[in-house]
Parts: C-alpha cells; sequence; structure tokens
C-alpha cells in the first residue's frame, strides 16, 4: 500500500523550507533581525577585523587562528595557488562561449584527477584538499576570465594576499591597499551562509563518502542558478537595462505585473534586509561615488526604494547579490565572473561544511510522497 501524509515523521515541505537537515556551528542566520554570525562573531566584525584566510580558518577549525597558525595557513594557500600546466592547456581548450562557472566546474572536476591525495579518505586528506581547491579555485576564475578575453595568464603572486592575488592574476595589476581590502571584505561577505542549495548540495553528495572535488563541483552547479548565486550576474543586467532612475518604477512595475523575480531580491531565510547587502550597498556607494559613476547606485537606490514599497510586507528586501553586482562593476569586472567570485569565496563553506558533517555522517536520504496510480494492469504490447 502506499504510505500517505499522516505516516511521515515530518510534514512535507516544499524545497525543504524551514526543515532542519543538520547541526552545524559554523554559522546561524536570524532571518527576522537580519543578522549573520560565523562561529560566533558577527558578519560586520569579520568584515571590519578579518581576513578571508583568517575567516576560512575560523569556518574550517572553529577559531581564530594565533599568530603562527594564521601565517602557516597562508602560507599553505599561496603555496598550493599554482594550477598543473596541462590545466593551462585545458582552459585554453574550453570554447569562448562556455559560461566561466561552467569553466569552473570542469577544471575543479579536473584537479580530483591529479590531486595527490586522490585515494585518500581521511580527515587529514579532507583539509589538505580543501586547502588546494581553495587556494586553487581562484587561479582557475583569473585563468578562465583571462582566457576568455584573450589575455594571457598572470602566475599567482606569492607576496600578495589571496584577494589581492585574485586581482592580480584577474586584471594583471597589483591592487592598491583600498581595492584589496575591498575584495578581502567581498570573500568574507560571501564565504559561508548556512544551509543554502550549493552547500547543501556539496554535503548531500560527501555524506554518500564521495570525494571532496566530487562535493566542490557540485557545490559550483548549484550556486550557478540565477535563483541563487547565478543572480548577481543578473542584477546587473536589469540595472543597465533600465538605465535610468526615471525608468526604474515602470520597468518594476511592469516585471512584477508579469510575475517575474527581481534579481537580487528576496531570501528564504532573510525577511528583512540582508546584513550582507548592508555592508556591500555602503562599499557600492563609496566606489560610485569615488569613479565620479554614480548613475548605477543611483538607479540600485531607486530598484531598491520601489521594490521595498511594493513587496517590503512580503519580507522581500535586498540580497547580497544585489549591490554586489555594483561593486564588481564599479571594480570594472565583466559581469559573466560575478558569480565565479561568489564560488571562489564559497569554497571556504561548502569545505567547513563537508569537514564538519562528516565528524558525525549520516547519508542524506530524504523520502517522497507519491501520488501516482497503484496496481495497474500490465496490457501486453500487442494490446494496447
Ligand atoms: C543567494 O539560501 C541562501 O542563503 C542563498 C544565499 C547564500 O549566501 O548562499 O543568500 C545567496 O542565493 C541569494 C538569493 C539570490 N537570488 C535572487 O536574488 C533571485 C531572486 N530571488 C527569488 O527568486 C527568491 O527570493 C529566492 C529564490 C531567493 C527565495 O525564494 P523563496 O524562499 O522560494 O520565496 P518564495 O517564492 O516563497 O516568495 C515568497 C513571496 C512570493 O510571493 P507570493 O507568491 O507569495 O505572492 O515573495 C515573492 C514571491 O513571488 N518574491 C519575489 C521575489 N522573491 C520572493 N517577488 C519578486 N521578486 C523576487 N525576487
Amino acid at each position: 500500500m502506499v504510505s500517505r501524509m499522516e505516516e511521515f515523521q515530518v510534514p512535507f515541505s516544499r524545497g525543504l523550507e524551514g526543515v532542519p537537515v543538520a547541526i552545524t556551528a559554523i554559522s546561524h542566520i536570524d532571518g527576522k533581525q537580519g543578522n549573520l554570525i560565523y562561529r560566533g562573531f558577527p558578519i560586520e566584525v569579520l568584515a571590519q577585523f578579518s581576513t578571508f584566510e583568517e575567516t576560512t580558518y575560523l569556518l574550517w577549525f572553529g577559531d581564530l587562528p594565533n599568530k603562527d597558525e594564521l601565517e602557516n595557513f597562508k602560507r599553505d594557500l599561496i603555496e598550493h595557488r599554482r594550477i598543473p600546466d596541462f590545466m593551462k592547456e585545458c582552459i585554453g581548450n574550453i570554447p569562448r562561449d562556455t559560461h566561466p562557472m561552467e569553466a569552473l566546474r570542469t577544471c575543479v572536476s579536473m584537479l580530483g584527477c591529479f590531486d595527490p591525495d586522490k585515494h585518500d579518505t581521511s580527515r587529514g586528506a579532507r583539509i589538505r584538499k580543501a586547502v588546494r581547491i581553495t587556494a586553487q579555485m581562484a587561479t582557475i576564475v583569473a585563468y578562465a576570465h583571462r582566457t576568455r578575453k584573450g589575455l594571457e595568464l598572470i602566475d599567482p603572486n606569492p607576496n600578495l594576499s589571496h584577494a589581492a592575488n585574485l586581482l592580480y592574476m584577474l586584471t594583471g595589476e597589483v591592487p592598491d591597499a583600498e581595492t584589496a581590502r575591498l575584495m578581502d571584505v567581498i570573500l568574507i561577505l560571501h564565504a559561508e551562509h548556512g544551509m543554502n542549495a550549493s552547500t547543501f548540495a556539496a554535503m548531500v553528495i560527501a555524506s554518500t563518502l564521495s570525494d571532496m572535488h566530487s562535493a566542490i563541483v557540485g557545490g559550483i552547479g548549484a550556486l550557478r542558478g540565477p535563483l541563487h548565486g547565478g543572480a548577481n550576474e543578473r542584477v546587473l543586467e536589469m540595472i543597465e537595462e533600465i538605465g535610468s532612475v526615471e525608468n526604474v518604477e515602470p520597468y518594476i512595475k511592469n516585471a512584477l505585473a508579469q510575475r517575474r523575480r527581481i534579481m537580487g531580491f528576496g531570501h528564504r531565510v532573510y525577511k528583512t534586509y540582508d546584513p550582507r547587502a548592508r555592508i556591500l550597498k555602503e562599499y557600492a556607494r563609496k566606489l560610485s561615488q569615488k569613479s565620479g559613476q554614480t548613475k548605477w547606485f543611483e538607479i540600485a537606490e531607486k530598484i531598491e526604494e520601489v521594490v521595498i514599497r511594493e513587496l517590503g510586507a512580503k519580507g522581500v528586501f535586498p540580497n547580497v547579490d544585489f549591490y554586489s553586482a555594483i561593486v564588481y562593476k564599479m571594480l570594472d569586472l565583466p559581469k559573466e565572473i560575478f558569480t565565479p567570485l561568489f564560488a571562489a569565496a564559497r569554497v571556504a563553506g561548502w569545505t567547513a561544511h563537508v569537514l564538519e558533517y562528516l565528524q558525525n555522517n549520516r547519508i542524506f536520504r530524504p523520502t517522497s510522497i507519491y501520488n501516482g496510480p497503484t496496481e495497474v494492469e500490465y496490457i501486453p504490447l500487442e494490446e494496447r
């Protein structure tokens, strides 16, 4: 007999909304108040005082590193920034019209085939793989971008921080201290966010005792979607399509009338302002004023005003992807690498949750409610 709703341990929830699937000490989101903490530290504090390297260490190991621990961790990441030469060739053979997220997904999968610990499933090997993948993803993002643009590849610079080196490999120029710091904050803000779709995807794969590279490839695949990390690229497309502050109201009204989602707004957990968007908005404002190009920020602010007026009552507010798009544009980064940059940061959270969950693993295997036919008679082919 087919089981019915009442026989289930937990009620059905579409998209697992509100269903806890793990116990974690890595981060917590208060969706009502709009607060986010990593290992007990408010995101605002980490954005002000920490670095991506220090925050990654915190996410993985639970405590802030002391000086020696941080220096060793930074050196470990630096030592693993380079990718094998054949991979540069592989990136070169990827068709130019391939989205950089697909190139990233492909290259991380390839890295798994050449990882020195590929046959080792121990926790120590997982941590070493997490270091290598975190270091190398930044390099792959930069290489895929420059290859796509027909630009020469820039070798990693061991004297630069993770964030500064990422910008250096992308642009060919060593960023000034202020810009490097901004990139560091962007990576911190995007590093971790609880049981989001891409983190959950990585955990599901890891829970079968598959390998770390497969888990991260799964995370990249999930993050790519426009309902998730892929929204930031579409935010800029929308702002450029609107083109002026005057066009905002009619554009948004028309989109809502057509039941279209406004990219960069809304969230499964935050029903108020995403605290990361609040921080990124101020950076976007400062960068716009500094560059003199205030038009895009002004359009974004107007969009925020109209969408909150129309949808605020439903708990729809700007999320992390909204103002990050303006910040990236002000940094003169092309929109197709916005999501790869998100991935280069979120790999810290993906690996953190894989490392944590595997310490008390249980394979993810939810159930489903069958609503198909039962006891159907098999009609022989000649009689159908
Ligand atoms: C990220 O999970 C995470 O933590 C993700 C993330 C992370 O760091 O990992 O924070 C990163 O993915 C941010 C989200 C980026 N995506 C977008 O900006 C795409 C646009 N946003 C929406 O598609 C939507 O808000 C989601 C997907 C983010 C959340 O969708 P939910 O939780 O399924 O919301 P819902 O469909 O239940 O919406 C509730 C109501 C609906 O109205 P009604 O049908 O009840 O009348 O709000 C409306 C929705 O139509 N709504 C929107 C909207 N988001 C929600 N209406 C217009 N535009 C939107 N963006």
